[in-house]
């Protein structure tokens, strides 16, 4: 597939999609969701893929909000697809058997901020702004927001964003625990791209292994949480890595993961 609404590609092992519409802010349509979509299948099926790191082309923003003018004239159940469509594909991303970062670049607004909260963490440049500003457009969020931004934040914060539609900049995002870490604008692509390293060094079915844990715990209690750790915890015995690790520490040598998805 061309891609046209997005740019896709590879440094070593870690991915990039980064989104391609800075004339509208990198603002997300139908079409950004097929050439995404493409781009995981892409993914998925690369095994040297360790990482993947989420941005958005030119000076201004990450994204900056679902396509307004996509969805402008759409009848209720188109608006429905549409929301469904932009539900799907991040939660395609949300479970992509890798590490996800989202490097936001400046606007993460209402669908933008909800595709950042998709990914595993997000680093922010020091200019970034976050909301969900589409109650001051008469809707509400529709890529999930409603339920990710409460995990994230809590609910009383979550309702307050989302019922004032109000922006945060990037110091307010971090200290609500929305956001990782800040960076200068400059230094943000380059601090994303040393901890995307970072973690492509690690044994990838263990990542897979606390991706899930974690992702999956928070929807469990914690008895339950804890006993899916523990199978997880002896599968990782399945990778040579658990015993490459292992072994590398007791040799006093670095480790050298090899291990895939068995
Ligand atoms: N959809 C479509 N186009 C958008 C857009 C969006 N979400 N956001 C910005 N653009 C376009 C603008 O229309 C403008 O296009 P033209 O140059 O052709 O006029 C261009 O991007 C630049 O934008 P501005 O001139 O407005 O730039 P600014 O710096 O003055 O303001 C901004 C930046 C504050 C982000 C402002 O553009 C803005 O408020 N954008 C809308 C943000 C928003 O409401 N997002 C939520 C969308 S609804 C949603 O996402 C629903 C959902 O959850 C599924």
């Amino acid at each position: 597939m061309d891609y046209n609404n997005i740019m896709f590609s590879k440094e070593g092992g870690i991915a990039i999609i980064k989104f391609n519409r800075p004339k509208a802010l990198n603002a997300v349509n139908p079409d950004v969701f097929l050439e995404m979509s493409d781009a995981l299948d892409k993914i998925i099926s690369d095994r040297t893929v360790k990482v993947l790191i989420l941005t958005g082309e030119g000076e201004k923003a990450f994204v900056a909000g679902a396509d307004i003018a996509h969805m402008v004239n759409l009848s209720p159940l188109q608006l429905k697809d549409f929301s469904r469509n932009g539900q799907e594909i991040l939660f395609r991303l949300e479970k992509l058997p890798i590490p996800v970062i989202a490097c936001v670049n400046g606007f993460a607004l209402g669908g933008g901020c909800e595709i950042a909260m998709a990914c595993d963490f997000i680093y922010a440049s020091e200019t970034a702004k976050f909301g969900q500003p589409e109650i001051t457009l008469g809707v509400i969020p529709g890529f999930g927001g409603t339920q990710r931004l409460s995990r994230l934040v809590g609910k009383a914060m979550a309702k307050e964003l989302c019922m004032t539609g109000a922006m945060i900049n990037a110091q307010e995002a971090k200290d609500m625990g929305l956001v990782n870490r800040i960076f200068p604008k400059d230094k943000l692509w380059e601090e994303t791209m040393k901890t995307a390293g970072l973690i492509a060094g690690k044994g990838k079915v263990a990542l897979r292994a606390i991706k899930e844990c974690i992702g999956r715990g928070l929807d469990v209690d914690l008895q339950d949480g804890c006993y899916m750790e523990s199978e997880a915890f002896g599968l990782i015995a399945a990778s040579p890595d658990q015993k490459e690790g292992m072994t590398a520490f007791l040799e006093k040598r670095a480790p050298q993961f090899k291990g895939d998805f068995c």
